[in-house]
């Protein structure tokens, strides 16, 4: 059996990326801003939540399945954009993309992504969304979404959390924004896992495989702190989210919506799905917990758009508990990266086959057979 087969549990895939990745490069995925107060919210927000189970209901069928922005999808889970894919394993995006595909969902490409727009569309049959940012360059903004059109995207999903580059200290330490001091860190701790070398000294260099033709340098991952910083847009507002919805003309998600009075505006500007995120604690340390936010933003936008959820996903109860309160479905980030970077698709495959069997077992174990039906009903929230 293999050692991906012997992982039971998000926590698992977890340590098999540990065991397997260079630090420096498993810090990045782990990492969130300054003290890392909000992504540990995001975990705990979930276990303040106990089930109320029903009992002596037939529960020898559970469906799972649902649609997000009208696209049928087998189980309520999709995968979150995450940048540069490929440092994690040789793999990269493609193999996310396959693995989500698979598990019968939708995968989410990075603005940032190892991968290009046309290979993803040309290797997967699934659902597809591009993750964009309203950057200084909107030719190249306007270039990804052509390209989207071209492919087939199914929808186009808007970081709106990065008016400024979190804070991320793992990084910093580790030497990112000094070439020199991180390619050292990086070889450092890369002697010590042959499998990630020998990948990286035989594959292709990693590129930020969208912008080849957009930035000097051959958009090699080494500049990608020098791209952002020259392409994160401070001034950026609503009416540029609005032009590029108009441009775009299809399914159009603003993603890191994390308030009611943002969510309303999103409803307003005719969007038409958020995601409720802060980026997985990787932006604003402080920010509330996403599921905290979940029940006021259904209360008042949940009939005029779609709600979706991320950050800190790691349990099929997890899910559950979004869903019961009102989320259509939840985005999970590093749940499906720990996945990668401990066996590439197989490991990735092994995430959604985890989360697939917790919901299950959980729906049994509540009394309920359907996901449409979990209300906040099949919850009580814990006095602490
Ligand atoms: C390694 C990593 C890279 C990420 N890259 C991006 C990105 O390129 N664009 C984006 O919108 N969000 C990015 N995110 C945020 C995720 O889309 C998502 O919001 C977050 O991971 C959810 O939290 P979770 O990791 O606790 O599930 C990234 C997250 C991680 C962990």
């Amino acid at each position: 059996m293999s050692r991906i087969n012997q992982c039971h549990s998000i926590a698992d895939l977890r340590a098999a990326a540990l065991a397997r990745m260079p630090s420096v490069l498993f810090d990045y995925i782990e990492g969130s801003a300054e003290d890392e107060i909000t992504a540990r919210w995001n975990r705990e927000a979930f276990s303040n939540y106990s089930f109320l189970p029903r009992t002596l209901r037939d529960v020898s069928t559970v469906n799972l399945s649902t649609t997000v922005q009208g696209i049928n999808i087998d189980i309520p889970v999709m995968s979150a954009p995450t940048g540069m894919t490929r440092m994690f394993h040789h793999e990269g995006e493609l193999a996310v993309a396959k693995a989500s595909h698979r598990a019968g969902t939708a995968y989410t490409l990075s603005s940032v992504a190892t991968t290009s727009i046309e290979d993803i569309a040309k290797a997967t049959k699934g659902p597809l969304f591009f993750q964009v940012y309203v950057w200084h360059n909107r030719k190249m903004v306007n270039d990804f979404m052509q390209r989207c059109r071209k492919m087939n995207y199914d929808g186009i999903m808007l970081a709106v959390d990065l008016a400024a580059f979190g804070k991320r200290e793992r990084d910093l330490r580790h030497g990112h924004g000094h070439a020199a001091r991180l390619k050292w860190n990086l070889a450092r701790s890369a002697i010590i896992k042959p499998a990630w070398l020998y990948h990286y000294l035989t594959q292709a260099k990693w590129r930020m495989a969208n912008m080849l033709e957009h930035l000097p340098h051959g958009a090699l991952v080494d500049k990608v702190l020098e791209t952002v910083n020259e392409q994160f847009n401070p001034s950026v507002t609503w009416e540029d989210a609005r032009d590029l919805m108009k441009s775009w003309g299809g399914k159009f998600i603003l993603k890191g919506i994390q308030c009611k009075e943002d969510a309303i505006l999103a409803a307003e500007m005719g969007a038409s799905g958020i995601v409720i995120s802060n980026h997985g604690g990787r932006q604003l340390d402080g920010a509330p917990a996403t599921l905290d936010l979940l029940p006021e933003i259904v209360d008042v936008v949940g009939k005029d758009i779609e709600v979706l959820i991320d950050g800190g996903i790691s349990r099929g109860s997890d899910v559950i508990k979004a869903l019961a309160l009102g989320a259509k479905a939840c985005l999970i980030g590093r749940a499906y990266m720990y996945g990668l970077g401990a066996g590439g698709e197989k490991g990735v495959s092994r995430c959604y086959d985890i989360l697939r069997e917790e919901m299950v077992r959980v729906m049994q174990l509540i009394g309920c057979s359907d996901i449409h039906e979990l209300g906040p009903h099949y919850l009580r929230k814990r006095i602490p």
